[in-house]
Parts: structure tokens; sequence; C-alpha cells
């Protein structure tokens, strides 16, 4: 099977926490429009880029907000159970979620891949060398998170990085880190 290359997306606190009781600790819109901007990316009616999440990752987004629209939604499990709606796939693991990929209708349309989390699929992910980039949003904060990205600085190189911004009293940047 062909595994295509993919990126990953995530914020992180400055002890690479992401998530705390099913959510995230901190409200950055900013960085909503920055992970839609990305994720979506120049969509159009014959061409679409793919988000692929776990399932507590999916559980975690309101309701109005999904599927992520504009994108392909793919939701990893290990019971597919075809609880979800009729326009998101269902994967019951990386081999089968990358094969869907190669599907001839879905490989004609499909844009690029993104890996949006939780931390059981950055983890799995971030094994494979397909995976080339990690764009990174980082809240120079320490929240007190339950969940957190992997280790990754041995295996990456910083590669961009924004200035500073502002936003509800948070420093954060955007950075990007590409496979070594
Ligand atoms: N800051 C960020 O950028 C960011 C991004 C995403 C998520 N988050 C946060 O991270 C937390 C959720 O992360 P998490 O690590 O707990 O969960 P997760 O990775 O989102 O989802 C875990 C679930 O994915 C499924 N799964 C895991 N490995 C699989 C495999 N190899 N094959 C098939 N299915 C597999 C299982 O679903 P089943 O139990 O259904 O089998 C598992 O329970 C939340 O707090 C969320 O808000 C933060």
């Amino acid at each position: 099977m062909m595994i295509p290359s993919f990126h990953m997306i995530v914020a992180m606190d400055a002890k690479n926490g992401i998530g705390k009781n099913g959510g995230l600790p901190w409200h950055l819109p900013a960085d909503f429009n920055h992970f839609r901007d990305i994720t979506v990316g120049e969509q159009s009616d014959s061409r679409m880029n793919v988000v692929m999440m776990g399932r507590k990752t999916w559980d975690s987004l309101p309701e109005k907000f999904r599927p992520l629209p504009k994108r392909l939604n793919i939701v990893l499990t290990r019971s597919p159970e075809g609880n979800f709606p009729s326009n998101v796939l269902e994967a019951s693991g990386f081999e089968q979620a990358f094969s869907l990929l190669e599907t001839p209708v879905i490989c004609g349309i499909r844009g690029d891949v993104f890996i949006i989390g939780g931390a059981q699929i950055f983890a799995i992910a971030l094994g494979y060398p397909q995976c080339q980039k990690i764009y990174a949003t980082h809240i120079e904060k320490i929240y007190d998170c339950d969940t957190f990205f992997p280790e990754f600085a041995h295996q990456f190189n910083l590669t961009q990085s924004s200035p500073i911004f502002q936003e509800n009293s948070l420093s954060y940047r955007f950075a990007e880190y590409t496979r070594k």
C-alpha cells in the first residue's frame, strides 16, 4: 500500500500540553483561524484536503462544527459502528485510513492530508516517515493539561517561526517543523 505524505497540526502549551478533560484548555480564536486556513488550504469543487483525527478529538468538537467543513473528515476508531454522519469516513486503523485515501474516488479529489490529533493519533503518526511537517502553535503559558504532544524535536528541525502575537492576554507563535 502506498502511504501518502502528510502533515500534523497542533497547538501546545509551554510543556507540550494539548488538552484537558477532553477539550482544549485555552480559548484562542486566532488559532482556530490559523487551523482553518492551513487545513482548508486551496479547496475547490474538485479538490479537498483531508483531516484525520482520533475518536476522542471528534467527540471534542462542538456538534455545529463537525464534520469540519470544506475538508474530508476521517475518524479513527477501533469500534467502527457507523455512529458518524454519512459524510464522515471511519477507519479502524492507520492502514485502513491510508488505503481509503488511495481509493480512486477519493484519490481523485483529495489534496493535502492533515493529522489533527489527539495525542494517541499524533504518537502513532509521528512514527511514519511520511509525516513530513508539523504546524505547531506554541502558547507561552503552562496549563494543567492531561494530554501531551509526543517528543518530536530529535526527528524534526524548526524551519519557520512567526513573531509572537497576543490575544486574550496570551502570547503565542506559529511554527513549522520539517522532518530531518
Ligand atoms: N491542542 C491541540 O492541537 C489538540 C488537537 C486535538 C485534540 N486535542 C485534545 O486532545 C485530547 C484528545 O486526545 P486523546 O489522545 O485523548 O484522544 P484521540 O487521539 O483524539 O482519540 C483516541 C481514540 O482514537 C481511537 N484510536 C486510537 N488509536 C487508534 C488506532 N491505532 N486505530 C484506530 N483507532 C484508534 C480510539 O477510539 P475508540 O475508543 O473509539 O476505539 C481512541 O480511544 C482532547 O483533550 C482534545 O481536546 C488537542
